[in-house]
């Protein structure tokens, strides 16, 4: 979800993210991660005009095929894969020209983060927490192509190891949810037992709640499942 509302995130909400954040599995229970949450508008409209650098450096590197994540998965039809980077753009875009706009950012620093493993369970666990609270969000690294610009604004102690992860960029939805987009089924990319044998049962449309469905049409209350079961194809 990137178009967001400026309206702010009250501090006990943004409080509840980041305890479920520090809840996340890491390794050792280490815990070497440190959030920043920038609410400052004049610090934002800093980060603003970093981002859009960021982005238009990310995408000459795509436009060169220099760019990491721009080939689609072996076996992808590559008209979805095309379809699905229209939309992203056009949706980065929006966060883009509407960066001032975001009420609220959340740097994510980690030590050794493992290339990810160990941080990424905790900035997953912090968007879920968002969206329970009615919150939306999205995970972006654009900004690590200026990681110094970003490490002087933040005053981030570099010299004891501290990298910046990702940076979540929150706020309440301007537009309704949805189901994340163009994914391929879950049948098309799990198999059992063996890579080539089929997972069992095929999932032809996302089993995610839409939100006008009438719950009736759920197996279980929303709060104990999502899994409408009349939705999935048993192989014959
Ligand atoms: C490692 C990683 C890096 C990402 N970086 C960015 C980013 O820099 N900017 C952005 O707008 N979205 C970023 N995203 C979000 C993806 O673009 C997004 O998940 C994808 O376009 C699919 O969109 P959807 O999840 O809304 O369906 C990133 C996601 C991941 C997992």
């Amino acid at each position: 979800m990137r178009r967001l509302r400026p309206d702010p995130i009250p501090l006990d909400t943004q409080a509840r993210i980041l305890d479920a954040a520090v809840r996340a599995p890491n390794g050792g229970n280490t815990q070497r991660w440190h959030f920043v949450a920038v609410d400052d508008p004049e610090l934002i409209r800093e980060f603003a005009l970093l981002f859009r650098r960021a982005r238009a450096l990310e995408y000459e590197k795509f436009s060169t095929g220099t760019g990491p994540m721009v080939a689609p998965a072996p076996g992808a039809d590559p008209a979805v894969h095309a379809e699905t980077m229209r939309r992203m753009k056009g949706s980065g875009d929006y966060l883009a020209d509407h960066f001032e706009e975001v009420p609220l950012l959340l740097f994510v620093f980690a030590i050794d983060d493992l290339g990810g493993a160990n941080i990424y369970p905790a900035i997953w666990s912090a968007l879920l927490a968002a969206r329970a609270e009615g919150i939306g969000g999205v995970m972006t690294m654009v900004l690590r192509n200026f990681k110094d610009e970003v490490n002087e604004l933040l005053a981030v102690p570099v010299e004891e190891g501290w990298t910046m992860s990702a940076m979540l960029a929150l706020g309440y939805p301007l537009g309704k949810w949805g189901v994340a987009a163009n994914r391929r089924p879950v049948h098309e990319v799990s198999s059992r037992n063996r890579w080539d044998a089929p997972f069992g049962v095929e999932v032809p449309q996302p089993l995610w709640p839409q939100p006008d469905e009438p719950q009736s049409s759920r197996s279980c209350p929303p709060s104990t499942t999502w899994w409408p079961v009349a939705r999935l194809a048993p192989l014959a």
